[in-house]
């Protein structure tokens, strides 16, 4: 809508450019032709200059009218760009807060390019136009969903919430690292609680079913929709816990019962490096508890024909190699539908520990997180005989790079830092060069791609 909006803007301004360059190209003929008094040189050089404004603006106008939709919204996304360097002079924080509110209210561009079909995947019965999403932390208190969707991103993962409100940490807390592409955050779960987040993906919810109900009836069965833009886009709700909560379980159990109905895949975090004690529940006993407790929470509320929503869990970089073997057994004995791999590191690798900011305490994310998320994503598969779908996540900022998370098993990735540094034009880009990496080396479609780095 916001391309064609401003489509229609552009050729409102050149109509208007021409109706009162017409205008003033009379006025001046008339004195021109008059034999009034001699016209002084700068005159003749503005004019000569309008009369050039008004050719370019006549030339770019009548181009613009004979583009077609999707070159002028590649158009609307590669603008973008030029935003970037002014979002980099201002605190991190402030614009995060900018983006969130330009994509709430729809100023961000929307994709109207179908996604390559070779990109198109079912999973857990939901289908998703493309296997990229954003990552939890970005959209925290589901504000801008739907202008999210309408990125072209393949999903969106609000979160993580809290059951109760909570400030989360003091600022600063998010550090850009921006030579080595990374960032280190320790926001701690700043979050306006699972009911404002119900309320606000209440009225979402309504919004998409309607939605899906009318492009249902315009679309043929298996076209797959861009998220947000006809359809109903996929959501993925993550939970988080309190920070002075005692008893973590009761905190997911609560986040459960309140959000699991908004929800295309719930989320547990358990993966946090800024909650104290939250990466303990990935020990075996305490995730096998919790993962029982959640499941049963979920099962026992009620659902419609299509059932509750698959469960994941979210885990973190630096875990031991025995860590590893037990989740990937509590996963497999509980029937886990997924796993995140992987939040961010509390370990600063080369060339991070080079750089002033990296003695701030908190996670890394970005470009240094991508070898070390990637070796845990590939070990998890192999562990989990890649019977578990797994999200990639971790230093993804091109196409070649969801494409090995895919190699090693993700069968879904997610980006935050990248998208942080290169804003909506980054989204295309990636799912092109990703499209490009399939068909060079001989792959049909993602699914035949997953895992291919571990057989
Ligand atoms: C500022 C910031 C806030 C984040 N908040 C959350 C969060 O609330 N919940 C969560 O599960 N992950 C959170 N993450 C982690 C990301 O979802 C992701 O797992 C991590 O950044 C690695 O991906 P990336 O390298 O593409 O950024 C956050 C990351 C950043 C940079």
């Amino acid at each position: 809508m916001a391309a064609g909006i401003s489509r229609n803007l552009v050729k409102e301004v050149v109509n208007r450019r021409l109706k009162s360059g017409a205008r003033v190209g009379l006025r001046q003929l008339s004195i021109d032709g008059g034999g009034g008094p001699a016209i002084p040189q700068s005159s003749k050089k503005g004019r000569l200059l309008t009369g050039a404004t008004i050719g370019l603006i006549i030339a770019g106008g009548s181009y613009v009218s004979t583009v077609d939709e999707a070159t002028f919204c590649g158009w609307l996304f590669s603008a973008t760009k030029l935003v970037n360097p002014l979002f980099a002079l201002l605190d991190a924080e402030v614009a995060h807060r900018l983006a969130i509110s330009a994509a709430a209210r729809g100023w961000v561009p929307r994709e109207k390019r179908p996604d390559p079909s070779i990109l198109g995947l079912e999973v857990w019965g939901r289908k998703f136009s493309n296997p990229l999403g954003l990552a939890a932390g970005f959209d925290k208190n589901a504000e801008a969903v739907e202008g999210l969707l309408g990125l072209g991103f393949g999903f969106v993962e609000v979160g993580s919430v809290t059951p109760v409100p909570q400030e989360g940490n003091a600022k600063p807390r998010i550090f850009r690292l921006r030579q080595e592409g990374a960032i280190i955050n320790r926001c701690g779960f700043n979050s306006e609680g699972i009911l404002a987040v119900a309320r606000r993906l209440g009225v979402q919810h309504g919004k998409r079913k309607l939605d899906e109900t009318s492009s249902s009836s315009s679309t043929s069965n298996d076209e797959v929709k861009h998220g947000g833009k006809a359809g109903p886009g996929i959501l993925g709700v993550n939970i988080g816990k309190n920070k002075t909560s005692e008893d973590a379980s009761a905190d997911y159990v609560q986040g459960v019962h309140t959000l699991s109905q908004y929800a295309d895949y719930l989320v547990i975090n358990i993966s946090s490096p800024n909650t104290p004690g939250l990466r303990k529940l990935q020990g075996r006993k305490q995730l096998k508890d919790l993962v029982k407790k959640v499941q049963a929470a979920r099962d026992e509320m009620q659902w419609a024909e299509e059932g509750p929503p698959p469960l994941l869990v979210k885990i973190a970089p630096d875990l031991s190699k025995q860590d590893l073997e037990d989740i990937a057994a509590v996963s497999l004995t509980l029937r886990l539908d997924g796993l995140i791999i992987s939040n961010t590191t509390i370990s600063r690798p080369d060339p991070v520990n080079e750089n002033p900011l990296a003695k701030e305490a908190g996670g890394l994310s970005g470009k240094p997180l991508f070898d070390l998320s990637t070796n845990v994503l590939k070990e998890m598969y192999i562990l989990t005989r890649g019977k578990i779908p797994l999200i990639g996540c971790g230093g993804i900022s091109s196409g070649e790079d969801a494409y090995k998370k895919i190699r090693a098993g993700a069968t879904l990735v997610q980006l935050y830092t990248a998208f942080a540094y290169g804003g909506p034009a980054l989204i295309p880009q990636i799912k092109a060069e990703l499209a490009e990496c399939l068909i060079r080396d001989g792959f049909r479609s993602v699914y035949d791609a997953v895992g291919a780095d571990c057989r």
